[in-house]
């Protein structure tokens, strides 16, 4: 059996359809009792409960032979850090008392740093107490940023013509899909063939700049004009607050933005075939057009 955190999020939806479609026994868990009836009907075991709940993890990582493990993004928490410190611990914990020997966890380029980065400050202390952990074997997932992330592009879209953030629109930093690095989570999860702690960057096919990405998801909207527009760090904060967020992550957010517009996200090894994936955002872009005109008509 292989338990899957996050399962109705974007990695972990698609661990456990992988997982499912290989014959593998899945537990799946999540806070969501609707959206885990639908994987349920798919054929993985189900357990409801929230991420900070370390008996409920315990009673979902015993018996497992790997688990995928990730700090989800409570966008709304009122202390972003103190509530991944306290999702940590609690997941930590749950790994010794449940004696489970495989993990993986999705933490993300930049975790290699221990300040300066915002939101990823709290997968570098992650990181941190997984090492401490002893006789476990901890794959580190670091991923680049999502293309994901332009899902919550769609309001601005609408109601402003615009795409728009904090991030320079020049710089060029790699971009993966979650699709890329489920596969990579479920393969590790299968084979368990790793040993001690070990570092692992996805890095997406190659470096996109945001205003690139919005020039290729325009055209395929037929919106050819579509602009991506830098917000200061103040009005990014500004919004993200506005649109229902917590100061603390729009604070984070912001220091993380300003962390890729410094260059300080840099991979450790440099790009290479090992840590280059397959699907460019021309591919993946035809879903994130779907998903958008379902909402415009
Ligand atoms: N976005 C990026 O570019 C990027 C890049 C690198 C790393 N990361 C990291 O990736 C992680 C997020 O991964 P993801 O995108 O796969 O996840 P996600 O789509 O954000 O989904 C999170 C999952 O956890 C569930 N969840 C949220 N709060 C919970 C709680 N309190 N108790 C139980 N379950 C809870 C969610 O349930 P619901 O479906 O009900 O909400 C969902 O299943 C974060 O740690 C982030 O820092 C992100």
């Amino acid at each position: 059996m292989i338990t899957v955190m996050g399962a109705t999020g974007h990695t972990g939806r698609k661990i456990t359809e992988a997982l499912l479609k290989t014959g593998e026994n899945v537990l799946a868990l999540g806070r969501s009792e609707s959206k885990l009836e639908e994987i349920k009907n798919s054929g993985a075991d189900v357990l409801l409960g929230d991420t900070t709940d370390s008996n409920i993890l315990t009673k979902a990582f015993c018996g497992a032979e790997a688990v995928y493990t990730l700090l989800p993004t409570d966008r709304r928490s009122p202390d972003y850090q103190a509530r991944q410190k306290q999702e940590g611990e609690a997941i930590v914990k749950a790994i010794h008392e449940s004696g489970v020997k495989y993990v993986v966890f999705l933490s993300s380029l930049g975790a290699d740093l221990s300040k300066g980065t915002g939101l990823i400050e709290g997968l570098y202390a992650q990181e941190e107490r997984f090492r401490r952990l002893v006789n476990i074997h901890v794959l580190l997932l670091r991923p680049a940023s999502f293309f994901e992330n332009f899902y919550d592009t769609f309001g601005l879209i609408k109601n402003q013509g615009i795409i728009g953030d904090s991030i320079v629109p020049d710089r060029a930093i790699p971009m993966i899909a979650t699709r890329d690095i489920a596969n990579v989570a479920t393969e590790a999860l299968k084979s368990r063939d790793w040993k001690g702690v070990v570092v692992r960057e996805l890095l997406g096919p190659r470096d996109l700049t945001y205003a690139e990405a919005t020039r290729i998801f325009g055209e395929r909207i037929g919106k050819p004009n579509l602009t991506y527009v830098q917000f200061s760090d103040a009005d990014m904060a500004r919004a993200l607050i506005e649109a229902g967020f917590s100061k603390s992550f729009a604070h984070l957010y912001v220091e993380m933005t300003r962390g890729f517009n410094n260059g300080n996200f840099k991979s450790s090894e440099g790009r290479n075939s090992e840590n280059s994936t397959p699907i460019r955002f021309e591919d993946f872009v035809d879903e994130l057009a779907d998903a958008f005109q379902a909402i415009d008509n």
